[in-house]
């Protein structure tokens, strides 16, 4: 899994990315997170998560807090969901952000989004008690890149 930008080849494919029915409150359109990052760029950068040749998810990455980048969208196709996907997005994301020297990441989560808590808990996100616009807030400390493995 790779983080790819969005550019004249793939950008349909990624706007044509789905979720369930029931998963369409939890993050803003592609569509949307593009045009949101087209107007506060370069702060917002929105990456396509390729496998292989073809997206299969995006996500919204922010460089607000200093050092500390936010990733406030986050998605897998739902064709491709449950594969494994989300958990190499997350480790695609982590390894750039170790590479920029960035310590940690931090993302909050809709409360009801149990299967995203999930994933975020078991990838080595744990809750702070900070709440963002009624949102969890959780934080992932970046080891240094010589001594992590396991994280692609
Ligand atoms: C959250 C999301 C990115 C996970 O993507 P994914 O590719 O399915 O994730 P993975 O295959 O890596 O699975 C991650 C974990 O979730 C579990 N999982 C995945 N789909 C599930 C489902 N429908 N029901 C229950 N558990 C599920 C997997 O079993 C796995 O847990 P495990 O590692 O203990 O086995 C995806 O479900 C999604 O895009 N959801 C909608 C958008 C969203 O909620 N984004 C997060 C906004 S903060």
């Amino acid at each position: 899994m790779r983080l790819a930008p969005v550019t004249e080849e793939n950008h349909r494919a990624v706007i044509g990315l789905e979720l369930h029915e029931d998963q369409r409150t939890f993050v803003a359109s592609n569509l949307k997170s593009i045009a949101d990052a087209r107007v506060h760029r370069p702060k917002l950068e929105p990456p396509a998560l390729h496998s292989g040749a073809e997206p299969v998810g995006f996500t919204l990455l922010e460089r607000d807090e200093p050092g500390v980048p936010h990733i406030p969208r986050f998605m897998i196709d739902r064709r491709a969901q449950g594969r494994g996907l989300g958990r190499a997005g997350l480790a695609a994301i982590a390894a750039r952000a170790r590479a920029e020297g960035r310590s940690e990441l931090v993302l909050s989560v809709v409360p009801g989004n149990a299967v995203a808590r999930g994933l975020y808990a078991a990838f080595g996100f744990t809750e702070t008690g900070e709440v963002d616009g009624g949102e969890p807030v959780a934080r992932h400390r970046l080891a240094p890149s010589a001594h992590l493995v396991g994280d692609q």
